[in-house]
């Protein structure tokens, strides 16, 4: 589906954005392994986490849904789930692609293949099948890398790990594997990344401790848990914030959004490059079982160039596009180092953005994880290929408003893997 985005005037008023998918994710996975029913409020329903509620069901967790709160009925953390084996679809989600198999590698006697769309099975997975090998599980992939992902449950017994790069999937994976391993379990990462599994694990009840960026998580019998709330996509949202910042006179407030300070780097880096941004964010390096949510105001003005360094990188990894495209408009160079993890997401966003932003008359090149945006006044516009890639759909739209001549964008229907109304939220943004 092609979708026109014409250059418009100032986007002003107050939007909830749809509920976070990281955070949906986790309540589902956590309510499906807890013993008893656990209420999650705000489940995001898009394509992503509904696959995740299918293959939860196919385990033999139940869902019934109350007044638009979900009730999970879980099937505890230990054996037997409602199969010992079977094809688990995961659709789009590379999240529940790596954190299931934390969950799966700890059951004997089960064995389950995890498959999805075209999309996913480019997503790497040797990532999650190393450690869970050395925990003691027996796992296959395609080339030994891709999907489709095939585990064979058993006894596991606790390692301690040190992630080769920053990233919260394969961090959770390993956590949740650690909760059926005899023994202690630890992982470390080379920068902190989304810490949502952290937050619930605490609230779990778990054993659980952090201690100086290491992780530490021992073997339990039950996890404790009764409610979940989730709050709004930061991810989501960042797509407004950004047309706010790029089309002159606009003021636009975010409302219910998860301000925790792992999910925030991308509001810390615009608020560097001169976008007006207000808000109560969780102060960095803040640990904490809640999940903050609050208001954000943004508004926008003159835009210059930064420099983002790798270890910003895990704290704004779904944003990065957006920042090429502020870049864009900026006064000067940007450049974003470490991103290599770009290139393995829903598409090679690095790729997708040197060729998309090209074609819309933007100055941009890149080297494996490095890109470097050099302000040209703004955008003339053109076409745009999502290439199947929901926040590339999105990074789209938000062009085309910003630009001299309007975008079109081909494939705009991605985005309801995460956003389902994202067109209607922008239209009420542009109307009021
Ligand atoms: C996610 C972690 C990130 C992010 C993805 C969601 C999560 O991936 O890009 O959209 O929910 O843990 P990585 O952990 O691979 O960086």
């Amino acid at each position: 589906m092609s979708r026109r985005f014409e250059p418009s005037g100032p986007l002003r008023g107050t939007v909830t954005p749809p509920a976070d998918k990281s955070i949906s994710h986790r309540a589902a996975l956590f309510g499906a392994m807890a013993e008893d029913p656990v209420t999650v409020h705000n489940y995001l329903h898009a394509g992503d986490t509904r696959s995740s509620l299918n293959a939860l069901r196919k385990l033999g967790a139940g869902v019934d849904e109350h007044d638009g709160e979900l009730v999970i009925r879980g099937v505890g953390l230990h054996a037997p789930l409602g199969t010992t084996g079977g094809i688990l679809d995961v659709g789009n989600s590379g999240t529940l692609l790596r954190m299931l198999p934390g969950w799966l590698a700890g059951q004997p006697g089960g064995i389950w293949t995890l498959d999805g769309d075209e999309s996913i099975r480019t997503r790497p997975v040797d990532r999650v099948a190393d450690p869970l090998r050395r925990m003691g599980a027996e796992v296959d992939a395609r080339e030994g890398r891709l999907p489709p992902l095939t585990i064979q449950g058993a006894t596991l017994n606790g390692i301690d790990y040190e992630l080769p790069v920053a990233t919260a999937q394969v961090k959770s994976c390993v956590l949740i594997a650690g909760l059926l391993a005899q023994g202690q379990t630890t992982v470390s990462e080379p920068y902190p990344s989304r810490d949502h599994t952290e937050r619930l694990l605490h609230r779990s009840r778990a054993n659980f401790e952090r201690e100086d960026g290491r992780l530490r998580v021992s073997q339990l019998d039950e996890l404790e848990l009764d409610e979940i709330v989730v709050p709004g996509d930061p991810s989501s949202a960042a797509f407004l914030i950004a047309a706010a910042c790029l089309v002159p006179r606009s003021r636009v407030v975010i409302r219910d959004v998860c301000l925790n300070w792992t999910r925030t780097g991308f509001l810390r880096i615009i608020g560097r490059m001169g976008a007006i941004v207000v808000g109560d964010l969780e102060e960095p390096g803040t640990i904490s079982d809640e999940e903050p949510s609050g208001e954000i105001d943004v508004a926008a003005g003159p835009l210059e160039a930064t420099e983002v360094e790798p270890g910003e990188v895990p704290l704004a990894i779904d944003e990065l596009p957006l920042v090429a495209l502020l870049a864009c408009f900026a006064e000067g160079e940007t450049v974003v180092r470490g991103a290599q993890e770009l290139r393995v997401k829903e598409s090679d966003r690095i790729q997708g953005l040197v060729d998309g932003l090209t074609a819309l008359g933007g100055d941009i090149d890149a080297e494996e994880g490095m890109f470097r945006v050099r302000g040209t006044g703004g955008l003339e516009g053109g076409t745009l290929d999502a290439r199947g890639d929901h926040r590339l759909a999105m990074l789209g739209a938000v062009a085309g408003l910003a630009s001299r001549e309007g975008v079109e964008v081909v494939g705009m229907e991605s985005a309801a893997v995460s956003y389902p109304d994202f067109e209607r939220d922008l239209a009420a943004l542009l109307e009021s």
